[in-house]
C-alpha cells in the first residue's frame, strides 16, 4: 500500500518553511489505518516486546493500537502535569528552549523489554528523551518503531543502539 498518498502535506505549518506531514488523513482511512498497525505489528514481532511505550499524543494513537495487535500492554508517556502518581522526569532540548516529558515511576518493571512507539521521528529529540526515561528506570528498550522517518533530520543517530523501524521516510 501507497502509505504516502494517504499522509497529507500541509506547507508552513506549524512555522513558515515547515512542510508538515499531517497524519490525520492516513488515521481516517481503515485501510491505510490497518495496514500501518499490521506492518508495524509484523516488523516488531521478532524484537518480543512486552510493553509499549508511547508518546503524548500521537503516539498514543499508533502505540496504542499496536500493543491491541501485539497483545501486550501500553505505557504512555506524556506532557509535564498530566500523570497523577509519581513520575520520572527528563528534560530535553528543543530548537528554542527545553521541554519535558514524564513516566509513572511504577510503570514499568526492570529490565522489561520496551518498545518505543511514535508517529514521526524529526529531531528525534522525543525519542531520545523517551529512551532516557527508560534507561533511568532499568527498562530493556528492544526498539523503537515510526510510521515517518525525517531522513534528512537523522534524528536516529540520537537514539541507543536498538532496531529502529519506521514505514516511510521523507
Ligand atoms: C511530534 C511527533 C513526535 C515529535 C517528533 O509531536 O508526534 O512526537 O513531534 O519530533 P522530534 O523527533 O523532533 O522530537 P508534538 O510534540 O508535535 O506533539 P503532538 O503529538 O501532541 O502533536
Ligand atoms: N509532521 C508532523 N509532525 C512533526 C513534523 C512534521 O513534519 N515535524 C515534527 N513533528
Amino acid at each position: 500500500m501507497d502509505l504516502k498518498a494517504l499522509i497529507r502535506d500541509i506547507p508552513d505549518f506549524p512555522k513558515p518553511g515547515i512542510l508538515f506531514r499531517d497524519i490525520t488523513t492516513l488515521l481516517r482511512d481503515p485501510a491505510g489505518l490497518k495496514y500501518s498497525i499490521d506492518t508495524l505489528a509484523a516488523k516488531v514481532a521478532d524484537l518480543h516486546p512486552e510493553y509499549i511505550v508511547g508518546m503524548e499524543s500521537r503516539g498514543f494513537i499508533f502505540g496504542a493500537a499496536l500493543a491491541y495487535k501485539l497483545g501486550i500492554g501500553f505505557i504512555p508517556v506524556r506532557k509535564p502535569g498530566k500523570l497523577p502518581a509519581d513520575v520520572h522526569c527528563v528534560e530535553y532540548a528543543l530548537e528554542y528552549g527545553t521541554d519535558k516529558l514524564e513516566i509513572h515511576q511504577d510503570a514499568v518493571a526492570p529490565s522489561c523489554r520496551i518498545l518505543i512507539v511514535d508517529d514521526l521521528i524529526a529531531t528525534g529529540g522525543t525519542a531520545a528523551a523517551t529512551a532516557k526515561l527508560l534507561q533511568e528506570i532499568g527498562a530493556n528498550l528492544v526498539g523503537c518503531a515510526f510510521v515517518i522517518e525525517l531522513d534528512a533530520l537523522n534524528g536516529r543517530s540520537l537514539l541507543p543502539d536498538v532496531p529502529i523501524i519506521s514505514l516511510v521516510h521523507y
